[in-house]
């Protein structure tokens, strides 16, 4: 059948992964009550669209930290890739580079620094968990610069893993064939079975619980990336994000899958907007599957949005194919949205363009009879 949005990727994946890869890429933490939340406040968020406006030409390109892309849709990084497809993050990597825009490769992926720069040109971000053994750290920012990374996304809501009961009760772990490829020679690149799951573990031996912002600081004295700080939701967080230097900041709950009952991302979106004020650009994950999604994100601020999930799930279906159709799908979508609420470039998108249950209510003009 064909595929006419992204979210017809998941059910595919599901029918082709094993159930336990399957569900450590659906699954959420808990209840999984703001898994659900991540997706239902988009569909809380209304147009105002404006019309009788020259929509013939669009312009959807933007600018992150500097480097130019074809759109404001980006890839997160999401852990082992090669459970999904044999090509894993190499496959993501030539996707996002053929359309133009920028992936981020997780500490925790199948494929090396190295090998995901050996796929060709493309501008990459590299996110980052913090090691206990610090040595181990410096090491890898080091090597993913070398490798033409352009920026570390410091994942800063992973001091201990989330409570993800399917992999608890799958005893997920990553399958013996593969390793986390970065950590290769480190003697960091296998995970052990574990009571229950492998990779909550893995984080409780290997993560550092007392990373805090003098460590933001410490990345920077080793480093000349910027830094986008992925994980904050609340206007405090912001402030002292800018405080300490980040370059940017990425609203995200780690889709769902650390703690739950945080807000979904989209409502947490403008409070951030406000606190960094204007002094960095502040980016959104979390739920995003249409074109729409990325308006309203961009709507209330966000300078552009990244995509988890459905990168693994349509890398399972398709492999490079089915990544390059959801990063067309999410573009044709968010280009027609534009062109139906009447905005030429991202600059036009503006919060007048939608509504919010959050808004105060507007004074309408009094009906004269
Ligand atoms: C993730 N995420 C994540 N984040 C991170 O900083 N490092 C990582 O290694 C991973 N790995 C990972 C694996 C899987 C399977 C998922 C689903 C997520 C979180 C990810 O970067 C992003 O925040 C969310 O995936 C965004 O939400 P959506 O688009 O999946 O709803």
């Amino acid at each position: 059948m064909e595929v006419t949005n992204v979210t017809e990727y998941q059910a595919i994946a599901k029918e082709k992964l094993p159930k336990m890869v399957y569900d450590y890429y659906a699954s959420g933490a808990e209840d999984q009550w703001t898994l659900a939340e991540n997706r239902n406040a988009f569909s809380r968020i209304l147009f105002r669209p404006r019309i009788l406006i020259d929509v013939s030409k669009i312009d959807l390109s933007t600018t992150v930290l500097g480097f130019k892309i074809s759109m404001p849709i980006m890839i997160a990084p999401t852990a082992m890739q090669k459970m999904a497809h044999p090509e894993g993050e190499y496959a993501t990597a030539r996707a996002a580079s053929a359309a133009g825009t920028i992936m981020t490769l997780s500490s925790w992926a199948t494929s090396s620094v190295e090998e995901v720069a050996s796929t060709g040109p493309g501008i990459r971000f590299f996110q980052l968990y913090v090691y206990k053994d610090r040595n181990v750290v410096a090491q890898l920012v080091r090597r993913a610069e070398r490798a033409g990374f352009k920026a570390i996304a410091l994942t800063v809501d992973t001091p201990r893993l989330g409570r993800r009961e399917a992999d608890i009760k799958n005893r997920f772990v990553l399958p013996p064939f593969l390793t986390l490829k970065n950590f290769e020679g480190l003697d960091l690149g296998k995970m052990d079975q574990a009571n229950d799951s492998g990779l909550a573990s893995y984080v409780a031996g290997q993560i550092d619980r007392t990373l805090s912002w003098k460590d933001v600081k410490w990345l920077q004295s080793i480093t000349s990336m910027p830094i986008l700080v992925k994980g904050v939701i609340t206007a405090e967080d912001t402030r002292l994000a800018v405080q300490n230097g980040a370059a940017g900041i990425i609203v995200s709950n780690h889709g769902a899958r650390q703690l739950d009952y945080v807000p979904s991302t989209i409502m947490a979106l403008e409070e951030v907007v406000k606190a960094a004020q204007g002094r960095v650009p502040v980016f959104l994950d979390g739920g995003v599957r249409r074109g729409t999604d990325v308006f309203k994100a961009l709507a209330l601020g966000a300078s552009g949005i990244f995509i988890g999930r459905p990168v693994v799930f349509s890398l399972a279906a398709e492999g490079e194919a089915g990544v390059r159709k959801v990063l067309q799908m999410l573009r044709e979508e968010f280009e027609l949205t534009m062109a139906l609420s009447g905005c030429r470039s991202l600059k036009e998108i503006t919060r007048d363009h939608i509504m919010t249950e959050w808004d105060a209510p507007r004074t309408l003009p009094t009906a004269r009879l």
